[in-house]
């Protein structure tokens, strides 16, 4: 079924006043879409819900076509010059930008989501946290015109790939960015330690039980010993990153601990050289016992 909901019959907009940006304010999504029915439960639900609940996040969603201009709510015209698909009309955007800049004020950010946009990661994310008022733009059909780069302060991508609109990849933002914000995840910490927060691939986890089919848990995590345990994890992050994605590694900062964990894995010095990493500790020698 269509959702040809007008603006103001939407649940999630809001009353319409003017509001000034507060550093101290909740993180703000305005997210503009022809289905707001497919992110109205992912901003309630779990973590993200109680952020909103806890009045650390505001979501709000903005049918596009309530911007339509037209009686059929129609956003979208075949392509000038011909071949598939429709394209989003420029005007139908500028139209619904300029009713969220009246109703919040200006956003930080006019993010275009986009397969041919740079790759959305985790530095992006930590950029994000940082503002108070995202909005994000969802995209069907062939995507937008291109001339609403225009109205946009950047665009985005959640990978190489396609889907069929911008939702999942605005669920992933909104996700990746809110967790960022103080408050919102119960640990605070949890998030530092994260794969690529640390520029490394987070570390290996295990829970109960302790021995499942003949596999036992490191016996390092069950000795008690925490600096142990801080030195293994830090080693498997590093053994897991040059594994899987040793291009992280050129962008970490890595001790001199970390260089000997590497050089003992297999990676050159002059690789470690290269990379600036600090130097590694030159390995104590055993005192030759005086003989009689
Ligand atoms: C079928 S896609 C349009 C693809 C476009 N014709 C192209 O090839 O670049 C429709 C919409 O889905 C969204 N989308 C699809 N893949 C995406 C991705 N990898 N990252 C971000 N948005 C994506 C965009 O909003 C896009 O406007």
């Amino acid at each position: 079924m269509i959702n040809t909901m007008a603006v103001d019959e939407y649940p999630y907009m809001n009353t319409g006043e003017t509001m000034t940006l507060d550093p101290a304010a909740p993180l703000r999504f305005s997210i503009l879409t022809l289905f707001p029915e497919l992110l109205r439960p992912f901003t309630q639900e779990a973590l993200l819900g109680k952020a909103a609940q806890k009045g650390l996040l505001e979501c709000f969603l903005y049918d596009l076509r309530a911007y339509a201009g037209n009686k059929h709510h129609k956003v979208d015209e075949p392509p000038y010059g011909g071949g598939a698909g429709m394209v989003i009309r420029v005007d139908v955007v500028e139209r619904a930008l300029a009713d969220l800049h009246t109703r919040h004020g200006p956003p930080d950010e006019v993010i275009l989501l986009t397969p041919a946009g740079p790759t959305f990661d985790q530095k992006t994310a930590e950029t994000l946290a940082q503002k108070n008022h995202l909005t994000l733009l969802c995209g069907r059909y062939e995507g937008f015109d291109a001339r609403t780069e225009q109205l946009i302060t950047r665009e985005l991508s959640i990978g190489d790939f396609v889907m069929m609109g911008g939702e999942a990849a605005a669920a992933c933002i909104l996700e990746a960015v809110a967790r960022l914000r103080p408050g919102v995840l119960g640990d605070e910490e949890s998030h530092r330690q994260d794969s690529f927060s640390s520029g490394l691939l987070d570390y290996p986890e295990y829970t109960r039980p302790a021995q499942w089919q003949g596999q036992a848990v490191p016996e390092v995590l069950l000795s008690g010993n925490h600096a142990a345990i801080d030195r293994w994890r830090r080693d498997q992050a590093l053994e897991r990153t040059l594994a899987r994605r040793p291009d992280l590694l050129a962008q970490t900062p890595l001790s001199a601990q970390d260089s000997a964990t590497l050089l003992r894995l297999g990676l050159s010095a002059e690789q470690l050289q290269a990379w600036g990493a600090a130097t590694p500790p030159t390995p104590k020698r055993k005192r030759q016992s005086k003989t009689p």
